[in-house]
This record gives structure tokens, C-alpha cells and sequence, in this order.
């Protein structure tokens, strides 16, 4: 039967699209792939906080949260973390990917609803988010990306008030590189009555006065939300959160599977994103350094008609279309001793394939006129298949 899956890969790869891991030795001097946007991921004071909780609790957390699993540390760092998103808890998951699925899935469970619900969902989300759907196998409808007269004309066209809904998006987007209008979504969730599920895995550490996301800076109490976030990008570890008042706190722990029958996050990897986190409202200077650099890139690329996707944020795509173009940049930039992530389909609609550059806290004016030069240049001169 090995067979199948062979096939599968060829056909993939017939297609550019088969995905190869990167490699591990490469000589990149400049890297425009990684997600740790501030830096914290090598911070000394992250390490040794990981390293700490490791003599004092182990390697591992033994269980469940609800068996052995349980610590002081999680605990507290919950408490925080609810504070700083302002709502009433918070639980802390192993990693972004399973809190979406499986909390999202309880969520439109058919047990606990009275009606079948309904979920109106931004068509470019998330793959977690979109697995979520397919495991409940709830009914949704598809709204354009951030388009709120969109979703206006489907909540129109298919609320009904029997119906429990709920509006399930991205705060910043990670492959488009732009902003959700959060406080014009409020408004229309609130007046359609709809739960707000809001991912802040790319905002988490960015936005907001203190940093701790776009959710900071609009009220939601207007509506049900549950908002998550991840420590897996700017908070430099792995993991993730879902702040939400008691209730649906209560709730998580009495039916989100990916909670109950998961072995709770290592102490390590809690003491590393608890440290960072607190670290999170000092790093205002690397925050306006990071869009600063990202809107320099974007406007250089723009001078020189290059198609560049987003704004008001640290990620900036470069929109190829085709699947090889897109790859025959990526490799010709790392032979400029630079990394740039390619991204093609499914991960991104069909003909959308770009280059994800993802601007971080060690980059300078410098790197980033490096980077501009190679993209125009490559661009400008035909290149080899890669
Ligand atoms: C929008 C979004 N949500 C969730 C995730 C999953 O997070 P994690 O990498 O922590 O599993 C990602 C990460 O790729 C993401 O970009």
C-alpha cells in the first residue's frame, strides 16, 4: 500500500508542490523564516527560566492537568495571562494547532448546543481553525478575507435565529500579513448576536499597548469570545492559551478532548513563556522597530513594482502566483546566504503562491536593504527552475 503514498508525493511534486523540510546546515546569514519576532526564543533569560523549571519540577508534567498534571507555575501563569488579556481565566494548551482544533470542535459540539450551529468563517483561516469545522463537522459558511460587508451580506443571507452562530477568525493574519478590523467585527457579531472565536497567534507579543495582543485594544464584552493565542511566535517558545471568562473555562475542562486526554505542557516550556510573557510590555522599542523595518520593506518593494501583500504588520508577502517562480526565488535568496519561507498551495488559494518574508527584532535598516536588492534583482533577471 506504500504504494498510494508514493503516489500521492509525485503527484505533489509534479505539481512544485511537495514539501521538503529545509536544510539544517545551511549557511543563512540573514533569516526572514522564523516566527520568534522579538528574539525571545534565545533570550538568557528565557532559556534559564526553562532550565530552572526543569530542576525544580522535571523534564515533564506526568499527566493530564486533571490527573498528575498539574503545577503551581501553569496555574499562575494562567492567572496572568488573564489579567493581561482582561478577561476572567485562561488555560494553557501544548501547542496553537490543538487548542484550535479541539476547543473550537467542542465548542459546536451537537451535545451541548440546542440547535445545530452555525459558523461563519473567514475563507483564508487557519489550517487548525478549518480542522476544527471538519471534526465537528459543523455547517459553515465561507466570508472573504477581512471583508466585513461580506460577511454582513452571508449573516443576512443565512442567520437565523434559531440557530446558535459563531464568527471564527484571525486577529493578524499570518500568510496574508494584515489586520482584522476587530472593533467593526464586534459591532456586527453583537448585533447578529454571534460567539466571536478570535486566534491572536500572530499578534500575540505585537499589538496592544502592553503587547498581549489586538484583543487588548477593543472592548468584547458585547459578545461571547473566546479569544486564543499562541506562545509559539513572539513569546520565542511553544504552546498556547485560550482566554475566555469561568464558564467556558469550566466548560473546556469538562469536554475539550485535546485538554482532557492530553498529557498537560512540559514545565519548561511553561517557565519559558511565562518568562516571556512578562517580558512582553518592556519590548515596546523592538515592537516599533519590527513594523518600522516591515513597512520600509514593503514600501521598497512597492517602488519597484513588486507585488507586495498586507500592511501594518511585521509580515510582508510577496505575492509570485506560481508555484515554481515562487520556489526559484526562495532558492535563489538562499544563495545569497538569505531565508525567506515559499508558500504555495493548499496553504494559500491556488495562483496565490509568495514568498513569506517575516520581519523580526534583529533586523536592521541594513538587512532589509539586503533583502529588497536580492528580490528586485532576481526578479529582474530570468531564473533557473529551482
Ligand atoms: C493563525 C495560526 N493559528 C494557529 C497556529 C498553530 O500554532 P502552533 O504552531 O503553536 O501549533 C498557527 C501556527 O502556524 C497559526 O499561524
Amino acid at each position: 500500500m506504500y504504494h498510494f503514498y508514493d503516489q500521492y508525493c509525485l503527484e505533489q511534486a509534479g505539481k512544485s508542490r511537495l514539501r521538503i523540510l529545509p536544510p539544517v546546515d545551511s549557511s543563512v546569514s540573514l533569516d526572514f523564516s522564523s516566527n520568534d519576532y522579538l528574539g525571545l526564543a534565545t533570550h538568557p533569560d528565557v532559556v534559564n527560566a526553562a532550565i530552572e523549571a526543569a530542576r525544580q519540577y522535571g523534564a515533564g508534567s506526568t499527566g493530564s492537568r486533571l490527573l498528575s498534571g498539574n503545577y503551581k507555575l501553569i496555574e499562575a501563569f494562567e492567572r496572568q495571562i488573564a489579567r493581561d488579556k482582561h478577561t476572567e481565566a485562561a488555560l494553557v494548551f501544548s501547542s496553537g494547532y490543538q487548542a484550535n482544533m479541539t476547543v473550537l470542535a467542542s465548542l459546536l459540539s451537537r451535545r451541548v448546543l440546542p440547535a445545530p450551529p452555525l459558523v461563519f468563517f473567514d475563507r483564508l483561516n487557519h489550517s487548525s481553525l478549518y480542522n476544527a469545522m471538519f471534526l465537528s463537522g459543523v455547517e459553515y459558511v465561507l466570508f472573504d478575507h477581512n471583508d466585513m460587508d461580506d460577511l454582513r451580506r452571508q449573516l443576512q443571507k443565512y442567520r437565523v435565529s434559531s440557530r446558535p452562530a459563531f464568527i471564527v477568525t484571525e486577529t493578524v493574519h499570518g500568510m496574508e500579513g494584515d489586520l482584522l478590523p476587530l472593533a467593526q467585527l464586534v459591532d456586527i457579531a453583537a448585533g447578529y448576536n454571534c460567539f466571536l472565536y478570535l486566534d491572536e497567534a500572530h499578534a500575540t507579543g505585537l499589538y496592544g499597548p502592553q503587547g498581549y495582543g489586538l484583543s487588548t485594544t477593543v472592548d468584547l464584552s458585547p459578545v461571547p469570545h473566546m479569544v486564543m493565542g499562541t506562545f509559539s511566535k513572539a513569546i520565542g517558545g511553544a504552546g498556547a492559551y485560550v482566554a475566555c471568562n469561568a464558564v467556558m473555562q469550566q466548560f473546556m475542562l469538562n469536554r475539550t478532548a485535546g485538554f482532557i486526554y492530553s498529557t498537560a505542557p512540559s514545565p519548561m516550556s511553561v517557565a519559558a513563556a511565562a518568562q516571556a510573557w512578562r517580558m512582553i510590555p518592556a519590548l515596546a522599542g523592538q515592537r516599533q522597530q519590527v513594523f518600522a523595518m516591515a513597512d520600509l520593506l514593503r514600501r521598497m518593494l512597492r517602488a519597484n513594482c513588486i507585488t507586495v501583500m498586507g500592511d501594518g504588520t511585521n509580515i510582508v508577502p510577496v505575492c509570485l502566483g506560481d508555484e515554481s517562480d515562487t520556489l526559484a526565488l526562495k532558492k535563489a535568496l538562499l544563495e545569497d546566504g538569505m531565508m525567506v519561507s515559499a508558500i504555495r498551495p493548499p496553504t494559500v488559494p491556488t495562483g496565490t503562491s509568495r514568498l513569506r518574508i517575516a520581519i523580526n527584532a534583529l533586523h536592521d535598516r541594513a538587512s532589509v536593504n539586503q533583502l529588497a536588492e536580492g528580490i528586485v534583482r532576481h526578479l529582474a533577471a530570468p531564473m533557473a527552475e529551482g
